[in-house]
């Protein structure tokens, strides 16, 4: 069983030892914070609690056979909101307890990797690109659970860069969705700028700030371009930072791999432009599709899956963790550290 409230999606799933999903159930928060523009910790804390049992009562309520043959329970304890995720990690500690079975203790950035498992084995060593609501990663994975961090933003995340662009333009949190959908019947006319920095390291907030300064300069000379033009604009400069540093770094490490997750990995010039990219290099592209590119349990359950095999396990002390670096994980967690020294 995976469980999953590192940050406004409530989740729960089941999938068995060969990474089939079984049972997957979801709620999500978006429509409650919508009205703030952006996930508000307290009130996702809350909101977890009330969905938390029915979701597990879906999944696991009753005698059945499915039920009785769940063999770990593996919950997110980091990243995330704390509040939100001692939600999870409470549950997920009481289910672990009272059937007496492990308790798997899961980085939420390996989990959006792992729901790239869900489609078939991995090809070590490979690449992944981690665009999320909070994070931008390009990771290295040279074999099971063995996770080197080549680069990160700066400063914005890619998701949070739409998000706060779609909110420049009047559209719903979150962003993403909606200026994707805007883009397409759009033009990339605008010349935005491709902040390319040294290294793997990404930054967004530049381009967002860009785009603000653009508007309000529109705005003040009364001739308001097109939205759809800005969303098309915006979006071809955000998919060509991407691809520019994630393909050098595909061509610099030379695997035959590539996985792209997390929420911006549902975004459909991504996925076109990644497609054409991988194609030409003869690099297998794996991108889940958008339910589990988006926060979700069955990855969790995925990962758990994994660290049941490795016999990383959680005790009734496992941590929430606000910040926890997936460079190096499972072994850089302290946690896991001193678990593993016995
Ligand atoms: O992985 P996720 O569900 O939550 C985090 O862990 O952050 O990612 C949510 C982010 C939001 O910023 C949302 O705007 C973005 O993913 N997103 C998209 C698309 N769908 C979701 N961004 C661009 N294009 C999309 N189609
Ligand atoms: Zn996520």
């Amino acid at each position: 069983m995976g469980i999953e409230t590192s940050c406004d999606e409530t989740a729960v799933a089941l999938v068995d030892d060969a990474f089939s999903v079984r049972a997957a159930f979801l709620t999500s928060q978006v429509e409650r914070h919508a009205a703030y523009g952006g996930v508000v910790p307290e009130l996702a804390a809350r909101e977890h609690l009330t969905a938390i049992l029915p979701l597990l009562e879906q999944v696991a309520g009753g005698a059945t056979s499915l039920r009785r043959r769940i063999q770990a329970v593996a919950v997110t304890y980091g990243p995330g909101l704390v509040g939100a995720l001692h939600i999870g990690i409470a549950a997920a500690k009481a289910l672990a307890w009272s059937w007496d079975v492990p308790l798997l203790p899961v980085h939420h950035l390996a989990a959006h990797i792992y729901a790239a498992r869900l489609e078939g084995p991995f090809r070590y060593p490979f690449l992944a690109l981690l665009v999320s609501g909070g994070h931008t990663e390009l990771v290295f994975v040279e074999g099971p659970l063995t996770f080197r961090l080549l680069g990160g933003t700066r400063d914005d995340a890619v998701g949070e860069a739409y998000d706060k662009v779609a909110r420049l333009l009047g559209l719903p949190y979150p962003g993403g969705p909606a200026i994707d959908r805007l883009a397409q019947s759009g033009e990339a006319r605008f010349p935005f700028p491709r902040v390319v920095l040294g290294g793997y390291a990404f930054s967004f907030s530049g381009l967002k700030t860009h785009v603000r300064h653009f508007l309000e300069r529109a705005k003040a000379s009364g001739d308001l371009p097109r939205s759809e033009d800005v969303a098309a604009s915006f979006q071809a400069a955000v998919v060509d930072v991407l691809a520019e540093k994630t393909f050098r770094a595909v061509d610099e490490t030379g695997v035959k791999e590539l996985v792209v997750a997390g929420g911006v990995a549902a975004n459909s010039a991504l996925r076109r432009r990644f497609s054409r990219e991988a194609e030409v290099r003869g690099v297998r592209l794996r991108i889940p599709p958008p339910a589990y590119c988006t926060d979700n349990a069955a990855m969790v359950a995925a990962l758990g899956v994994e660290l049941l095999r490795a016999g990383i396990t959680a005790d009734l002390d496992l941590p929430a963790r606000a910040s926890l670096p997936l460079d190096g994980w499972p072994l850089s967690d302290p946690y896991l550290a001193a678990r593993a020294r016995g």
